[in-house]
């Protein structure tokens, strides 16, 4: 029975503000087939019965990061997330919390656009070196010390699933910390301290209270909650070598 098909039904959040001020949800009776993830369900609709429906997606396999949804109250990538897996349905399809709504399942995600620079996710030398002195060569083990952190997608699974972002949206978030994290565990960086100005401040690594849902629902096991809590360790080790500093009185 190969190509057979099933219909499930999708309960699609919708909010088209230059129609109808509020949202709502529309029902689309979709037929799928065996193998289909939810975005192959959304995009069925999309093409054949509603063109107007809006939402991210692009590789359709797990490395763009841009079709994160909350599917039956989960944050996931719909390009990951087997329609078999949720039956008999109804399907559930909202955007990611936390985020404005621009548009049917599309978030604003320029509040992240916004933090990322703040902690400077690129490698920081202390001095440049010249273009002739060739590449700064690696250890298979220098590169595993901050592979982990080096697989985020930017997803915003991990910002949706945060119930500290939704209550505190100044706390720059896990995707940013980890990816801190990323460049500080680095060996040819040297820019540890200027992130940690940044980080030890108010609504760095100290509004996390490590719900650890962040790391849940990572779906490239970056394990941002992870990043977080040796954060908080660096910093509270730095804040005890700044008290044994010579010149210091207690
Ligand atoms: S840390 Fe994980 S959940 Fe968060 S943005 Fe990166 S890949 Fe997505
Ligand atoms: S479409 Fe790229 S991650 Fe899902």
């Amino acid at each position: 029975m190969e190509n057979a098909v099933d219909t499930v039904t999708l309960k699609v959040f919708r909010y088209r503000p230059e129609t109808a001020p509020e949202p709502e949800y529309e029902t689309f009776e979709v037929p799928y087939q065996e193998d289909w993830m939810v975005l192959d369900a959304l995009n069925h609709v999309k093409d054949e019965m509603d063109g107007s429906l809006s939402y991210r997606w692009s590789c359709r396999m797990g490395v763009c990061g841009s079709c994160g949804m909350t599917v039956n109250g989960e944050p996931v990538l719909t390009c990951a997330t087997y329609i078999e897996d949720l039956l008999p349905g109804p399907i559930r399809i909202d955007p990611l919390r936390g985020f404005p709504v621009i548009r049917d399942l599309v978030g604003d995600l320029g509040d992240f656009m916004a933090k990322l620079p703040r902690v400077k996710p690129w490698i920081i030398r202390k001095e440049e070196e010249p273009l002739d002195a060739g590449e700064t060569l690696q250890t298979p083990e220098e590169v595993g010390a901050f592979r982990q952190y080096s697989m985020c997608i930017n997803c915003m699974l991990c910002y949706a699933a945060c119930p500290i972002y939704e209550m505190e949206p100044d706390f720059i978030g896990p995707a940013a910390i980890a990816l801190a994290q990323r460049y500080n565990l680095d060996s040819r960086d040297h820019g540890a301290d200027e992130r940690m100005d940044v980080l030890s401040r108010k609504h760095g690594v100290w509004d996390c209270t490590f719900v650890g849902e962040c790391s849940v629902v990572c779906p490239k096991d970056v394990d941002p909650a992870g990043a977080i809590q040796r954060y908080k360790v660096t910093a509270t080790m730095d804040w005890f070598r700044s008290l044994l500093r010579p010149g210091r009185s207690g």
